[in-house]
């Protein structure tokens, strides 16, 4: 018997529903071929279209819905429509309502580098070519959210400001177990990044990263390396790395410096991932990374693949599905290779095409893998 996973379809606003169309196409594809799966959808609003029919960025009925399902899958929020609304109910609020709500504490950020646009990287084919490493950020904790965080004035008339880097043995333990989990579905190998030369969090981040693996890392590879030697060795040889997990700061950087291996926004999927609940499952919230790009909104251009990809990852961290987590992918690189490209990735001589040309592409590909 197929497992029934509820997915919540959260589109948004801008190119956020076209690039979900997209997606439910994949849905649907797998819904008539897997044995293994059925997909249960349900869709809803969400930013500046929801302000639009309730006055609000998510009404309760979807932050119920969002409760209730196996995974979220998010397309953007946000566009100068809404430049004006009340701050309480701006569109970013949806998102930020629901990682509270869910305490999506663990943020993953895969950087892939397709073949075909190994080109498209500032740094050269060889050592960015086949990349394929996931950044895993802590994202509720640390110096962004730590007390006290000030700005005062001291009486010389001089400013202070203060940031405050806290982090407690169980903040520390679940973002580490968070990547141990995910590095079975992968290569078995994390490297942990922390600076416990110059800072206490740094000290404990390290021994608790050393503890929770005697308990829960069999099998796993462990490394530990600082932050700052891990910044030089992602442009050195990215490729040395599966999985890297780190704190909210260091990960923010990390994450970022590790996107721009990958070429444009609009290959950049993600996902936030929360405590596993009675069933043993995590809440999971899936989207890509870029935003609701009013610029070309509507005109059907955007680049589905960072939303496809985001699906993909749902496949392979929600659902278990790793080897159909691995066609998609797979499926996106044949596209690519077969010179299918959007706008924001367009080379010389490849085969100019628009978002549905594309989402059709990558399931061509995916159906020849399937069959
Ligand atoms: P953006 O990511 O929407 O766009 C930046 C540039 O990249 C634009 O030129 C856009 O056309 C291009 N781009 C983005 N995604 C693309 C895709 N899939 N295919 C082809 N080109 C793509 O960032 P921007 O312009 O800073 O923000 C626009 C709106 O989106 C704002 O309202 C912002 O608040 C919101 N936003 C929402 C996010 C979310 O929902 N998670 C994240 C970032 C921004
Ligand atoms: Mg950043």
């Amino acid at each position: 018997m197929a497992d029934t996973q509820n997915l919540l379809l959260l589109p948004g606003d801008g190119i956020g529903p076209e690039v979900m169309a997209e997606v439910e196409r994949f849905i649907a594809f797998f819904n008539k071929k897997s044995n293994k799966v059925k997909f249960d959808t349900d869709t809803d609003l969400a930013g500046g279209a929801a302000y639009d029919k309730h006055g609000v960025a998510i009404t309760e009925e979807a932050m119920g819905k969002a409760h209730a399902c196996s995974a979220i899958l998010f397309g953007a929020v946000g566009g100068p429509k809404w430049d004006k609304v009340p701050y309480e109910h701006r569109p970013e609020a949806a998102l930020l309502r629901i990682r509270k709500e869910l305490d999506l504490f663990a943020n993953l950020r895969p950087a892939i580098c397709y073949p075909a646009l190994a080109e498209a990287s500032t740094l050269r084919r060889e050592v960015v070519e086949g990349l394929d490493m996931l950044i895993i950020r802590e994202l509720t904790g640390g110096v962004y959210f730590g007390e006290p965080k000030e700005i005062v004035t001291l009486e010389n008339g001089e400013k202070r400001a203060v940031d405050t880097q806290v982090y407690t043995t169980h903040e520390i333990e679940r973002i580490t177990r968070v990547a141990f989990d995910l590095a079975r579905t992968r290569g078995n190998k994390v490297h942990s990044a922390e600076k416990n030369n110059v800072m206490k969090t740094g000290v404990l981040w390290k021994e608790v990263v050393i503890d929770t693996h005697k308990k829960h890392g069999q099998g796993i590879e462990l490394h530990h390396i600082l932050a700052d030697n891990c910044a030089m060795q992602l442009i050195r040889n990215p490729k040395q790395f599966d999985v890297i997990v780190t704190d909210n700061l260091f990960g923010d950087i990390l994450s970022d410096a590790a996107a721009m291996m990958t070429g444009s926004l609009g290959m950049l999927p993600s996902a936030s991932l929360g405590a596993p609940g009675n069933d043993g499952k995590r809440k999971a919230f899936y989207e890509p990374v870029h935003g609701s790009a009013p610029d070309i909104a509507g005109q059907g251009k955007a680049n589905p693949i960072a939303t496809i990809a985001s699906f993909g990852m749902a496949l392979r961290y929600s659902f278990g599905l790793v080897a159909e987590a691995d066609m998609v992918d797979k499926a996106i690189s044949n596209a690519l290779a077969q010179g299918y490209r959007t706008g924001d990735i367009m080379q010389p001589n490849m085969r100019s095409v628009g978002t549905t040309e594309m989402g059709k592409a990558i399931l061509g590909e995916l159906e020849r893998l399937v069959v």
